[in-house]
């Protein structure tokens, strides 16, 4: 068996092409749906983040304002921000970039953001509305891991799903978000003794575990999904997943390369977030004139 191929950024271009009509609509009806983004400090891989993020705003038609701090800034000074833009009609979205400078409390600076403006589904009321199956705005990354699945019209329900890697962005919302969809979870992680016994069962097998290698054929059942999360940049600069693409691709049925896999989703599901936002917060008479 040789798997196919998930396709980051066709998944990506469609959700994007559904964003931009929406975004037209919100405009033919007179609001321009905006996304904040702050950003603290000068982390290189942070600012390529960003410079993403914008761009994909302006190829939809989002407005994005960038709010940039020196790195000693005293979180006080960012979380008045925030609060001054939770109260911004004009702005639908906010996104503090992470990670953030020593001296931030970042639960807190999270938490300043109102949970209706939480795109990037950080907020604690978000996560736990991820428990309930009720979050305003899914975390971005698992989101587009949930809509690369529902391309290929890949079930979920009933399915053995073994996620590696217990991180708040990446893997424990999506561990969530599968359960939701009536998947049977495993949650791995770097303590997890004997991974491969658990990896084997996995139908679908999902990898955030930032770790180039860790999963080899011989971990990974015949025909299963094969979602590799991973960004590891090696030391002759290549850029790698978490899965050993050309052995695994040999025995999945479905996997997603490093680059062009998960990575363009990303950023489109903040688009997505932002968009539904704006929807979300049209006054109801504003939708009724319309
Ligand atoms: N840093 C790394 N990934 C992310 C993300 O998805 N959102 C934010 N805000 N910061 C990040």
């Amino acid at each position: 068996m040789v798997a196919k191929i998930i396709d980051g950024h066709a998944v990506a271009r469609q959700v994007r092409e559904e964003c931009r009509e929406r975004v037209a609509a919100l405009q033919a009806r007179g609001i321009q749906p905006g996304l904040a983004v702050i950003i603290v400090g000068d982390n290189p891989a942070s600012q390529v983040y960003v410079a993403n993020k914008v761009k994909a705003c302006t190829e939809v038609g989002l407005k994005s304002t960038v709010h940039r701090f020196a790195a000693d800034t005293p979180d006080r000074e960012v979380e008045a921000l925030i609060r001054s833009l939770n109260a911004d009609p004009e702005v639908h979205g906010i996104l503090v970039q992470l990670p953030l400078p020593p001296q931030f409390n970042v639960r807190r600076v999270l938490e300043t953001i109102s949970q209706e403006k939480d795109v990037d589904g950080f907020h604690l009321y978000n996560v736990g509305g991820l428990v309930l199956g009720n979050t305003i705005f899914p975390p971005c990354t698992p989101y587009g891991v949930q809509k690369m699945l529902e391309y290929e019209d890949i079930p979920v329900e009933g399915q053995n799903v073994v996620v590696v890697g217990a991180s708040n962005i990446v893997g424990k919302p999506m561990a969530l978000m599968l359960m939701q969809k009536d998947a049977t979870v495993c949650i791995c992680h770097a303590k997890t003794r004997d991974l491969a016994q658990l990896t084997i069962l996995a139908d679908i097998l999902v990898v955030a575990a930032g770790r180039p290698n860790l999963i080899l054929p011989q971990m990974v059942k015949t025909g299963a999904v094969v979602i590799d999360v991973g960004i590891n940049r090696l030391p002759d600069g290549r850029l790698v997943g978490d899965v050993d693409f050309e052995g695994v691709r040999q025995k999945a049925s479905y996997i997603t390369p490093v680059p062009g896999g998960v990575g363009p989703m990303t950023v489109t599901m903040l688009v997505h977030n932002t968009v539904q936002s704006a929807e979300r917060l049209v006054p109801a008479e504003q939708l009724a004139e319309a």
